[in-house]
């Protein structure tokens, strides 16, 4: 059967895989290419084993794969074979020059638009799913369009809103997909295609259609809102623990209000993922590189107040076990930055790590799916860390356990026998607050949650 269309994705990410995949299953029709520069990632997306771990996705990729989906190293002809194409590499902080730990560090992009330019024979659409600076689109349109081939690019917006450990879901059945565009004839007609990609599953009315500098903000706002929600509720848990107020009780009884929902309102040892911080502090750059301080500070503040979580547990940690962690064996239950992904990429618990390995603590990770990734992250530790699969080996002879990831595994340990196999006086710091406190304390430990009493035997 010849395709109905070719659409080619560069970046085989953690957005660029699941969004592909979702597309090639809804969408028979199309012929769906994914490429990376990445070689080993590619040929795992070819193999039993995907390079990312996500709910239902094996599934996803098993239907798809060599029927409408391929995966290849070949990014040239993929991009020589394809109508429509999607960039989704990555656009990490720039770490060096102008807007260093801000702004957005857009070589990725911009070699890949040239790229594109380079190897195409014919006129083509380019989509943008990466998140991106608002008005990235004309810098690319220039440089695309900036051409004596005869060919032309429309480059259309559609950010993606999906959250890891959720992203099958969230792509199956999404909130909303967002498509901008420009209002020129050939602007409407490039996001009308876009669209009709998105009709194949997704109903009208969830597809909204946007002028392109809309669409781009509208992801940087998207985290920047979902992130304050939780550095608010985290800023209350600080004062909870100071007034014995419960911020889990105070969560449930705000969040009832229909103007406030209940959603994101869950207090913790602080939010990750590889898009929260970086999407806050390019909005930060943008906004200082309009003169908007005001605004600049106000966002910037969301981090910060993520940063005061984090190092306010290792300080509770530290003050609750006799102002010393030195040479105590500390295991961390949890190092993904949120359950049901490998994913460790800015997680809480990297932070939390270092600050106990800084002050000598034998540290020891578990974690269900991710010690792969917790392994990279802290390679320059040599003294004082290991990594053990199995959470009642980690926590045996540990004076102390942090749940840092609320990964359901750790809901239904056999607390009682961590317990005993554990230095007294034992203690768990729960940084989820998914553990049953009173239960724990009853059993002996020493509980600190985040934003509740301490309940403690001494
Ligand atoms: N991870 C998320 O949950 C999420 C959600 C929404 C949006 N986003 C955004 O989507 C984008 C991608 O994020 P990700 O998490 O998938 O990143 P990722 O690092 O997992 O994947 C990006 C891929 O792009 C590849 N790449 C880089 N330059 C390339 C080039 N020139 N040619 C071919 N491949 C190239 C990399 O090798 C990598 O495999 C980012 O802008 C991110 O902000 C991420």
């Amino acid at each position: 059967m010849t395709s109905e269309k070719n659409i080619l994705c560069i970046g085989a990410g953690y957005v660029g895989g699941p969004t592909m995949a979702m597309i090639a299953l809804k969408c028979p029709q199309y012929k769906v290419v994914v490429v990376d520069i990445d070689r080993q990632k590619i040929k795992a997306w070819n193999s039993d084993s995907l390079p990312i771990f996500e709910p239902g996705l094996d599934e996803v990729v098993k239907k798809t794969r060599g029927n409408n989906l391929f995966f290849s190293a070949e990014i040239e002809r993929g991009i020589q074979e394809a109508q429509i194409i999607f960039v989704s590499v990555n656009t990490p902080t720039k770490t060096f020059g102008q807007g260093a730990g801000r702004a957005a560090d857009l070589q990725y992009w911009e070699k890949t638009a040239r790229q594109i330019l380079a190897c195409s024979n014919d006129s083509k659409i380019v989509v943008e799913k990466s998140t991106l600076p608002v008005r990235t689109a004309s810098a690319m349109e220039r440089i695309l369009n900036d051409n004596s081939k005869g060919v032309h690019f429309e480059v259309v917006s559609n950010p993606e809103f999906l959250a890891e450990g959720t992203a099958v879901r969230d792509l199956e059945f999404p909130d909303r997909v967002l498509i901008g565009s420009k209002e020129t004839p050939d602007g409407i007609r490039a996001r009308k295609e876009v669209v009709d990609i998105f009709l194949n599953w997704v109903p009208r009315e969830k597809i909204l259609e946007s002028s392109v500098w809309s669409s781009e903000l509208s992801k940087l706002t998207a985290n920047a809102f979902l992130a304050q929600r939780i550095s608010s509720i985290n800023s209350i848990s600080a004062l909870c623990e100071k007034t014995e107020a419960d911020v889990d009780e105070v969560a449930g009884a705000i969040g009832m209000d229909s103007r406030i929902g209940p959603k994101f309102l869950k207090a913790s040892v602080g939010f990750g993922g590889s898009c929260f911080k970086k999407d806050i502090l390019n909005l930060v750059y943008i906004c200082e590189s309009y003169g908007l301080e005001k605004v600049a500070r106000y966002w910037e503040s969301v981090v910060e107040i993520n940063e005061y979580q984090e190092n306010r547990f290792v300080q509770n940690m530290l003050a609750n076990m006799f102002n010393t962690v030195a040479g105590k064996k500390v295991a961390l239950f949890g190092f993904a930055f949120k359950a049901n992904t490998g994913d460790t990429r800015e997680s809480p618990a990297i932070y939390i790590a270092q600050g106990l390995l800084a002050e000598h603590a034998d540290v020891v990770i578990t974690d269900p799916k991710a010690l792969k990734n917790a392994r990279k992250d802290l390679k320059n530790f040599k003294k004082g860390l290991t990594f053990e699969a199995n959470p009642y080996k980690a926590a045996k002879g540990a004076h102390a356990i942090a749940v840092l990831t609320e990964w359901d595994v750790y809901k239904d340990l056999d607390y009682e026998r961590i317990f005993k196999s554990m230095v007294q006086p034992a203690f768990i710091f729960d940084g989820r607050n998914i553990l049953d406190h009173k239960r724990l304390f009853h059993m002996g430990f020493n509980v600190f949650a985040i934003g509740k009493a301490p309940l403690k035997h001494f």
